[in-house]
């Protein structure tokens, strides 16, 4: 059921296996943390091949599809929805560009990556598929409600 009153922005990001397998976690959300950004879903799941078919779905055509659907699928991902004003795109400005050798110093990809296929993040890099990554990796309810719920509302 609905639970949040006010639509405020949300964005799907997730730290692929190569992050988490280096221990940048904490680095990473200390980042979109310290910008102000809110926490408010967090898993920590290894997605199957089919799972990380559906979420690169829009990229099926391109050479590096099936590599990068291994790649997703071989550790554990930490998949998280971060909201706030403007989250999408500032999200993907902090993340830095796709490609490490281009992204700014400053940024995650920038500070923390060097090869495109070992980019260490992932970041929905509009509203449509923010809204369709949120729901493809989590359920309504491990979302956290904006505003806190009453008691009666719990029960
Ligand atoms: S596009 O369509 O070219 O603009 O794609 P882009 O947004 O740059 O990248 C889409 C995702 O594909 C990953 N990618 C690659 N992976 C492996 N090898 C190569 N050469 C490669 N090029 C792009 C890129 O990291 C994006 O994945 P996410 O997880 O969204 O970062």
């Amino acid at each position: 059921q609905e639970v949040h009153a006010a639509e405020m922005e949300r964005t799907f990001i997730a730290i692929k296996p190569d992050g988490v397998q280096r221990g940048l976690i904490a680095e990473i959300i200390s980042r979109f943390e310290r910008k102000g950004f809110k926490l408010v879903a967090i898993k920590i799941v290894v997605p199957s091949k089919e799972f990380a078919q559906k979420h690169y779905h829009d990229l099926k055509e391109r050479p590096f599809f099936d590599g990068l659907c291994d790649f997703l699928s071989s550790g554990p991902v930490i998949a998280m929805v971060w909201e706030g004003e403007g989250v999408i795109k500032y999200g993907r400005k902090l993340i830095g560009a796709t490609d490490p050798q281009k992204s700014e110093p400053g940024t995650i990809r920038g500070d923390l990556a060097v090869v495109v296929g070992r980019n260490i993040i992932h970041g929905s890099d509009g509203p449509e598929t923010a809204k369709d990554e949120i729901n493809l990796w989590f359920k309504p309810d491990e979302l956290m409600a904006t505003k806190p719920l009453s008691r009666e509302e719990i029960a």
